[in-house]
């Protein structure tokens, strides 16, 4: 079973446009799990524009399922983190002023540094999932940083989906297939939409989880989350 988990940043976006509390980010995401969401992930960033450190306390407090909490492991997100600890902390390369995430990590150059960061969650008892780009030849130094899973970046798979699916697909089998091999967990994310969900879904071997936002948030503007997380979860099946 792939589990759906929901990036809820986008509507702490709408409600920091207004500096009160409509949308109320806290009941959205009880709701979300009610209608079957897997999983509530945020990515809190440091500018606060979306999600914020003080939600992170009452949405760790309130989730029942996963909590997933990604962004950059700078030392005051670590710190976050290792208070509060979700269920999932992923790591991404993005610099603090990145509009969204738009790679993966260089897993050979930031070596030591991940080792120490992904040590540092295990010491907490949270998994770790390391953003990569669809390389196979990364899973031997992903595997090597100790993470447990990793999260591969779909947005090159949904720009070029359209055009040619088939060569989209193609490298994220075959780390897919890798990242099996040496038994890292595969998430997937960036860009992943109600077009492009199933066949991804369909072609990538053991695919653990995967964490939409923009298009989810998005689509329930038209179906209201209750149907919009229904359609998601059905691409799953
Ligand atoms: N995974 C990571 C690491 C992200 O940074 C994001 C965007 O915040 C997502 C997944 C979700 O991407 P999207 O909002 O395009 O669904």
């Amino acid at each position: 079973m792939t589990r759906l988990s929901v990036n809820i940043n986008k509507v702490a976006l709408i409600r920091n446009a207004r500096g009160g509390n409509t949308p109320d980010l806290y009941q959205v995401a009880r709701d979300l799990e009610a209608f079957g969401a897997d999983g509530i992930t945020v990515h809190p960033r440091p500018d606060e524009r979306h999600v914020r450190f003080s939600d992170i306390p009452v949405l760790r407090d309130l989730v029942t399922t996963e909590f997933n909490i990604e962004g950059y492991p700078s030392p005051a997100f670590l710190d976050m983190v290792c208070k509060y600890k979700p269920d999932q902390c992923t790591l991404v390369p993005d610099p603090p002023e990145a509009l969204t995430s738009s790679t993966g990590w260089d897993t050979q150059k930031n070596m030591d540094f991940l080792q120490d960061v992904v040590k540092k969650l295990h010491a907490h008892g949270i998994r770790v999932s390391i953003f990569l780009n669809a390389e196979p030849e990364l899973i031997l130094s992903a595997k090597n940083t100790g993470t447990d899973r990793i999260e591969l970046y779909t947005g090159p798979y949904a720009e070029s989906y359209e055009a040619e699916r088939e060569a989209a697909i193609a490298p994220f089998i075959a780390t897919a297939i890798k990242a099996n091999e040496y038994g890292l967990g595969i998430n997937a994310g960036h860009d992943l939409n109600l077009d492009n969900l199933r066949y991804f879904h369909q072609n990538i071997p053991a695919l653990a989880e995967v964490s939409i936002g923009q298009a989810l948030v998005s689509d329930a503007l038209y179906f209201g989350f209750h149907n919009t997380v229904q359609m998601y979860k059905n691409l799953l099946k």
